[in-house]
């Protein structure tokens, strides 16, 4: 009912504690519920049985371990999207923690400080287990980032943008026939909650996005009142981390998998102020959802944060350092989302890459719908995409491209800090799950 959208606040999810008071953290997978939209709790499983899941916050160049006991009853097996990290600490879709088991995971943080997500990786079942809520945070700190001075703390806010269908009885509905477009609800989840807002002061904000939906694209705006003026703001981080410099734009798309920093400055905007998130992208495969969630500017405060111009050094691979090429087709052939006309296996290596080789892979889609390409071990930059430069929010770092229908991109990457067997697939959960996924035999 539209009087009673952005009535509930948005909830935080709480930052884990290590164990050992050090770099040792312990996560518990098991059912419990989350209090989603007014009325009954809608059940889930969740890291400590709670969705979002804890917010892990590491310091580059400070390894951590995390030990995942599994006390759900279904294997699962976790992935840390965007983490460069040892094959046996990658979640690969057969690693699983079996039910009654625990698994630790190793992560070095040797990389620029950015937002990524942990998340469920079971073979063919993923997008039913991060539907269900096996999806958290995982903040990389970064010395060189904190000296620029832009929004922090209270100032720098996570925010998981999915969608999902409700029963009458609050329950989560979920779908895994939906494979054509993947699934897609009617209702916008933001952190866990229905159409939150969310109080803000007059100054600048950091919002890290992160598009955790199964298949849905975003295309977000920010409308001040009901005006529908666009509130102009700026991308400051891509997938892997701060861009060279920030981007002001009014509107973003981020498809699955895909995470951008932005910061938006509500000075100059009078107390008592709306702001709304938007989204007018056109989604095939269920009912648009116009709006997200909204701000409302509560109070007047100073501002000391910056957005400096120059934000970070971006390693550029180019052209001519390629010593690799490949190519990858995305395509729907009899009957089926495949990748190079295969379906996964996991007992076949269907690419052979060399590490530290810098490598041009060619992603040509044929077919009519997006993708959204993940690859993982490594950040990626984009070449071109039909043969243009990416646009301006797409020249950092990135793990997980939106490749149009019937486009054809092209990324640039160094396996980088581990060889072994690594996947590559399409972020539309119920694409990956009909097997749109290949791995690559990294060798030393
Ligand atoms: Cu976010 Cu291989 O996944
Ligand atoms: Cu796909």
């Amino acid at each position: 009912v539209a009087d009673r959208a952005f009535s509930t606040r948005l909830v935080l999810p709480p930052t884990l504690t290590p164990t050992d008071g050090a770099d040792a953290y312990q996560l518990t997978i098991k059912a419990g519920t989350a209090q989603m939209k007014p009325g009954r709790a809608t059940p889930i499983v969740g890291f400590n049985g709670i969705f979002p899941g804890p917010t892990i916050i590491a310091t580059r160049g400070r390894p951590i371990s995390v030990t995942q006991t599994n006390a759900w009853n279904e294997n699962v097996t976790i992935h840390n999207h965007g983490h460069k990290v040892a094959a046996d600490s990658d979640g690969h879709p057969i690693d699983y923690i079996a039910p009654g088991t625990s698994k630790v995971y190793s992560y070095p943080n040797d990389q620029p400080g950015g937002t990524f997500w942990y998340h469920d990786h079971t073979m063919d079942v993923t997008g039913r287990h991060v539907y269900s809520g096996l999806a958290g945070f995982y903040i990389i700190h970064d010395p060189a980032e904190d000296a620029l001075h832009l929004p922090s703390g209270a100032y720098d806010v996570p925010l998981l943008l999915q969608d999902k269908r409700f029963a009458a009885n609050n329950d989560a509905i979920f779908d895994e026939r939906e494979i054509g477009a993947g699934f897609h609800g009617d209702t916008a989840v933001v952190n866990g909650v229905v159409n939150p807002f969310h109080e803000v002061a007059t100054r600048k904000y950091r919002f890290r996005l992160l598009n955790g939906a199964n298949a849905r694209i975003w295309n977000l705006r920010l409308n001040v009142g009901g005006s529908g003026t666009p509130l102009p703001f700026q991308v400051i981080a891509s997938d892997g981390g701060l861009l060279a410099a920030p981007v002001n734009t009014t509107s973003l798309a981020m498809g699955p998998g895909e995470r951008y920093d932005i910061v938006v400055d509500f000075a100059n905007l009078p107390l008592n102020t709306r702001v709304t998130m938007a989204n007018t992208a056109r989604s095939p495969g269920g009912p648009d959802i116009p709006a997200l969630m909204q701000f409302v500017v509560a109070r007047q405060e100073s501002d000391p944060s910056t957005v400096p111009a120059t934000l970070a050094n971006i390693t550029r691979y180019k052209e001519a350092d390629a010593k690799a090429r490949a190519n990858v087709s995305l395509s729907f052939n009899n009957g089926d989302w495949r990748m190079n006309g295969r379906a996964y296996d996991p007992a076949r290596i269907d690419m052979v890459s060399k590490l530290g080789a810098v490598t041009i892979w060619t992603l040509t889609n044929d077919s009519g719908l997006m993708h959204p390409f993940h690859k993982h071990l490594i950040e990626f930059n984009v070449l071109d995409i039909n043969g243009q430069p990416p646009p301006p929010e797409m020249r950092g770092l990135k793990d997980t491209l939106s490749v149009p229908g019937r486009s054809t991109a092209r990324i640039i990457f160094k396996n980088e800090g581990f060889s072994g067997t690594y996947v590559f697939h399409c972020h539309k959960l119920e694409h990956e799950d009909h097997r749109m996924m290949l791995q690559e035999g990294i060798i030393p």
